[in-house]
């Protein structure tokens, strides 16, 4: 297996994602803007004998990415996963220009972000005997939720990429997949709008938040060859929030 990528891999499901696969042997780059935290992820992991290495870099920006991925393929070997879990969320509502950035920066991050990402390792995905990418979107793409337009339509568009890249990237035997999390405990969710245990109680039949190790383990069976035959799947793992 060729090296993995996770974008977000500095924080909560990211995070969990970078442990789980690096657990299970592989050799992984945490992707993040935040380079203190990365930094000091990376070292803890690296401590614990995780072969982790930081690749500091902001999704939005496009050539970055590319030559990002381009200084891994150089340097820690030719990628054959990545797993977008880079994402934010801002108050967008409609009509409210003072909130009109926070659609912005939703689409900028989590859907053209994503995009960014899979097609700076495109041509080393394309190489790579068998490949796999795995990106994140929510139950809120699917079901509405908090006050959040933007976050909804990037988590939407998120979908139907997946499920188009899944189309055009089967030749090359490249599986793209998504998982939709629910509610999950991390620092994005503490900087949430609303009373987060309400809305478990009424909209989650489990009644809890999940953790982000919960998302993790999805990820990380869709990435492996045990998940051979899945593509352009959308995997909810929400507590059953999109069963009600
Ligand atoms: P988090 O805030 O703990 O981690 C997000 C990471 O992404 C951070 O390390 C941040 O520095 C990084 N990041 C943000 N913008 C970036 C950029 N432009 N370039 C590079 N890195 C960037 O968030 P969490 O909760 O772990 O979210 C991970 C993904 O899961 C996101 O896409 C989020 O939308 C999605 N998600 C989260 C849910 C939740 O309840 N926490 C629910 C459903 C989906």
């Amino acid at each position: 297996m060729g090296t993995a990528i996770v974008t977000g891999g500095a924080s909560g499901i990211g995070l969990a994602t970078v442990v789980l696969l690096a657990r299970a042997g592989r050799k992984v780059g945490i992707a993040d803007r935040n380079a203190d935290q990365l930094a000091s992820v990376c070292a803890e992991l690296q401590a614990q004998g995780l072969a982790v290495f930081a690749v500091p870099l902001d999704v939005t920006d496009r050539a970055g990415c590319a030559a990002a991925m381009a200084e891994v393929e150089a340097t820690q070997g030719a990628i054959s996963t990545v797993v977008t879990c880079a994402g934010i969320a801002a108050v967008s509502r409609i009509g409210d220009e003072a909130n009109a950035a926070g659609w912005d920066r939703e689409i900028a991050i989590n859907l053209t972000g994503t995009y960014n990402i899979i097609a700076g390792a495109i041509a080393q995905l394309k190489a790579s005997p068998s490949a796999s990418v795995v990106t994140i979107s929510s139950v809120v793409g699917m079901r509405s939720g908090f006050a959040e337009v933007g976050y909804a339509a990037s988590k939407g568009g998120v979908l139907a990429l997946t499920r188009q890249l899944a189309r055009e990237l089967a030749a090359f035997d490249i599986r793209v997949n998504c998982v939709a999390p629910g509610y999950v405990a991390t620092p994005m969710l503490a900087g949430g709008a609303g009373d987060v245990q309400d809305w478990m109680d009424i909209h989650t039949p489990m009644k809890r938040l999940g953790r982000s190790e919960e998302i993790a383990e999805a990820i990380a069976f869709l990435t492996t060859d045990a998940a051979s035959y899945i593509t352009g799947a959308v995997l909810p793992v929400d507590g059953g929030y999109l069963c009600v």
